[in-house]
């Protein structure tokens, strides 16, 4: 456990220059916890289309520790099964569980405005290197943490007991919170859901907070920090742009197949006055999520080059189907929802209203509804019922 003092330290000063880390306390947790008792028995390091399984084990000491104190993302599981320790050589998968990067969970620790004895509970357990940093700063009894994964959460709960802290490693979902231990000073998710489930903001004192990322895109997502109130509402608002894999039981999969299938039958067709394109922008691509939850947006091309793009809405059966036309773009829309005309119209607004950034979006949560609205710009609110 000694053995990496001086990384963890240089790790501490990189994240406290980058402005990141600032709570002497949380400080002392980075130079104090060991990444690397967390990353047991490997990590995957992304090589565009592959992930080369790196194992501790396997590996010069000098070289794993640069790895494990790289302020990177660490992927730890694939395809929700595979370790770095079954893998023999490069393979391609979809992460499914990670360390994040420290300067991202250090934010966001330091963004919940921690004070001493307050109780938090964790979603998203994975390596258990987030909870260690709590447990540390809070002590082993404050901290509850939820992992859907069982294998993950028993190597979490490994590596936590390794360094001596038995604190409560949950294996469930943790969309639903874990009621058994509520209430919390602070709920922080380390997955991103669609919707922060009201169970959160329920298993909430008032005055705490709730944090997470929501969104369905791996783009085009953002952190929000609710603040609980007396009346069981929490409001607040989206604090920055943020990237998690999405919670299990939320993922979508991805729209694929035939997708000339798919947009057969179109109701509409008309002159899109705005490029498609927009939507590969962080902002514009989190307005169309507000403006038309459900719908994923797929990128193609047709028999002789030329691009398409789509909105599919699979629940609600429409989609909009985008022709490149020149500079151009013709859109054809099918089924109950358009979801282009609902898209671009917000895409208008926020335009007109200067095009702000997401952290001028708010967020109310109540146990009905989620409503989204921009203050400047009276057109741009979003109401998304509970059905
Ligand atoms: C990005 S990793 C967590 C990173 C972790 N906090 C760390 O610092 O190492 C996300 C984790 O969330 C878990 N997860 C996904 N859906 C979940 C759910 N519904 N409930 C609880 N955990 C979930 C995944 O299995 C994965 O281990």
């Amino acid at each position: 456990m000694s053995d990496s003092v001086s990384e963890r330290r240089l790790m501490a000063a990189v994240l406290v220059n980058k402005g990141v880390l600032k709570s002497p306390r949380l400080r002392g947790a980075v130079e104090t916890v060991p990444r690397e008792q967390f990353l047991f028995p490997g990590v995957f390091l992304d090589d565009g289309r592959t992930w080369r399984p790196v194992t501790a084990a396997g590996t010069d000491r000098d070289e794993w520790l640069k790895i494990v104190y790289s302020v990177d993302t660490l992927t730890t599981q694939l395809d929700g099964h595979l370790t770095a320790d079954q893998a023999g050589e490069p393979v391609v998968g979809v992460p499914t569980s990670s360390s994040t990067d420290p300067a991202t969970v250090v934010g966001m620790i330091e963004a919940l405005d921690l004070a001493a004895a307050h109780r938090v509970l964790e979603i998203g357990t994975g390596t258990g290197y987030s909870t260690a940093l709590m447990c540390h700063y809070l002590g082993e009894d404050n901290v509850t943490t939820v992992e859907v994964d069982a294998r993950v959460a028993a190597r979490a709960d490994a590596a936590l007991e390794a360094i001596g802290f038995s604190t409560w490693t949950v294996t469930g979902d943790g969309l639903l919170g874990h009621p058994y231990r509520a209430p919390y000073d602070r709920v922080i998710a380390t997955c991103a859901v669609r919707r922060i489930p009201y169970a959160w903001v329920r298993q909430t004192r008032p005055g705490g907070i709730v944090l997470g990322t929501v969104g369905s895109w791996p783009w085009g997502t953002g952190l929000v920090k609710l603040a609980v109130r007396d009346d069981g509402t929490a409001e607040g608002a989206i604090v920055g742009r943020s990237s998690f894999m999405q919670a299990r039981a939320q993922a979508v999969a991805p729209v694929a197949g035939d997708l000339r299938a798919r947009t057969a039958h179109a109701d509409s067709k008309r002159h899109a006055l705005m490029s498609p394109l927009v939507l590969e922008e962080w902002m514009p691509a989190f307005l169309a999520q507000l403006a038309a939850p459900g719908a994923q947006f797929v990128r193609a091309t047709d028999g002789d080059g030329s691009p398409l793009r789509y909105l599919f809405d699979p629940e609600r059966e429409s989609f909009a189907e985008f022709l490149a036309d020149g500079e151009s773009w013709t859109v054809r829309q099918g089924g109950p929802v358009a979801l282009w005309d609902d898209v671009e119209r917000s895409l208008v607004a926020w335009q007109d209203a200067g095009a702000p950034e997401i952290d001028s979006v708010r967020l109310r949560v109540t146990p009905a509804s989620h409503r989204y609205w921009i203050d400047r710009a009276p057109s741009l609110r979003w109401e998304h019922r509970i059905t």
